[in-house]
């Protein structure tokens, strides 16, 4: 086991009804707050008007940031970080997925600084300071609601890219699972398969942690069991709210204690698909992970076939890897990229497998070589 370092200063509030503590929270940064938002989801959800009611209640004049695209784009961050800067707000609110929130991330560190924050991104300048930042889900999958990283797209340069900073912690994340009954079912899919993805990046890190372990096989257990019931029944409550917890607990430190690494290589592939094509980034998992696991099989297969064994009773590894596959496709989450109806030419294999060197998609854990790209790109048609 390794030495570690906890550290984790989110206050996360829960449950039905945890808006009512929004006001307040924010009257504690301030009176103007730049609140940021995607494409419409949270104006027909009602998400937005009990949180622009709520702000308006704590006397907190609102400044606006709408748009945001699914896999979100460094443009629409300096945008928004200009209007923060131009309005010189106190604070940012941050309402919707993964993509706004991680959006909200960097522009809360980029308000205070005059250049893009692709600049931080690529390592160029570090954050100063930063804005206080107050994120309200509505999506269960990526868990940015309780970490500090942010993935971003350039698409000028075919780059999506992961970047983390203490600042960038959310001060209050608020958790309404009822905000979620209105995720449509594809992406509630690609939410499940995105907790299951961290559980698994965390499963193949380096190191050896028999607690973290377990906790890992908990959250996985806990989105194979809730996960398909969830889908058959997208209005449960009490099913939004499993998977909603489980989401958070995927990525919010507690899969990381006493191991080396995690692993991210099938997250640095499913981000090229998304570079490429937009594929939602769960789905881009789905695809990735099987092909992944049949690549790793010879090179790992005791570390597979725990996992298969306390997943799925299989002391193989082409079971656990069936196991995986099946889970994915009763969730109706793609398994190949030509069941997103992408059919990539030779000449888009080949960039796709250009863009994983450019993205670096090395694996921590377990490297990928050149040659190992090229036989994923071949795998996940
Ligand atoms: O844009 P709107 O209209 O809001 O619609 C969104 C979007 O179309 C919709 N949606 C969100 N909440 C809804 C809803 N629709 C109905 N009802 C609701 N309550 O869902 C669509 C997808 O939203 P998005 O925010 O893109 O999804 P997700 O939460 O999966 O976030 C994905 C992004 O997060 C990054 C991904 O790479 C991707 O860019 N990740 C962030 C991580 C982190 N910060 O820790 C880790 C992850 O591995 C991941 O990389
Ligand atoms: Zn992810």
């Amino acid at each position: 086991m390794e030495n570690f370092t906890i550290y984790n200063p989110v206050k996360l509030h829960f449950g039905s009804g945890v808006l009512s503590g929004l006001g307040k929270a924010a009257g504690a940064f301030g009176k103007k707050a730049l609140l940021v938002y995607g494409k419409g989801s949270v104006k027909a959800n009602g998400a937005y008007s009990e949180c622009t009611a709520a702000l308006g209640q704590a006397g907190i004049n609102l400044f606006e940031y709408g748009g945001i695209k699914p896999n979100p784009v460094i443009e629409d961050v300096d945008q928004a970080a200009a209007l923060g800067r131009e309005k010189e707000v106190d604070m940012v609110i941050a309402v919707g997925g993964g993509s706004v929130i991680d959006s909200a991330k960097l522009l809360s560190v980029a308000i205070p600084a005059t250049h893009s924050a692709w600049d931080f991104v690529e390592g160029v300048r570090k954050p100063a300071a930063g804005l206080p930042l107050i994120a309200i889900l509505t999506l269960a999958a990526t868990g940015t609601e309780m970490n500090h990283y942010a993935v971003i797209q350039h698409d000028a340069l075919k780059k999506k890219s992961g970047y983390g900073h203490r600042l960038m912690f959310p001060r209050h994340s608020f958790l309404d699972p009822g905000f979620t009954r209105s995720v449509p079912a594809h992406h509630t899919a690609y939410g499940i398969t995105d907790l299951v993805a961290h559980s698994l990046e965390a499963w193949f890190g380096e190191g050896e942690a028999s607690l973290t372990d377990r906790f890992i096989l908990a959250i996985l257990q806990e989105a194979m069991q809730y996960g398909p019931m969830l889908m058959k029944d997208l209005e449960n409550p009490g099913l939004r709210a499993r998977i909603m917890y489980a989401a958070t607990c995927a990525l919010n430190g507690m899969t990381t204690p006493g191991k080396k690494s995690q692993d991210w290589g099938v997250h640095g592939v499913g981000h090229c698909l998304s570079v490429l094509w937009d594929i939602p980034h769960g789905a881009s998992l789905s695809i990735a992970y099987p092909a992944w696991l049949e690549l790793q099989k010879d090179r790992i297969p005791d570390r597979i076939t725990e996992l298969g064994q306390s997943l799925f009773g299989t002391s193989t590894t082409a079971g656990t890897i069936a196991g995986f596959k099946d889970f994915f496709a009763g969730l109706n989450s793609p398994l190949s990229l030509g069941q997103m109806g992408i059919h990539p030419t030779i000449k888009e294999k080949d960039e796709l497998v250009k863009v994983m060197g450019t993205n670096e998609v090395d694996g921590l854990a377990h490297r990928l070589s050149g040659k190992d790209h090229r036989a994923l790109a071949e795998m996940m048609l």
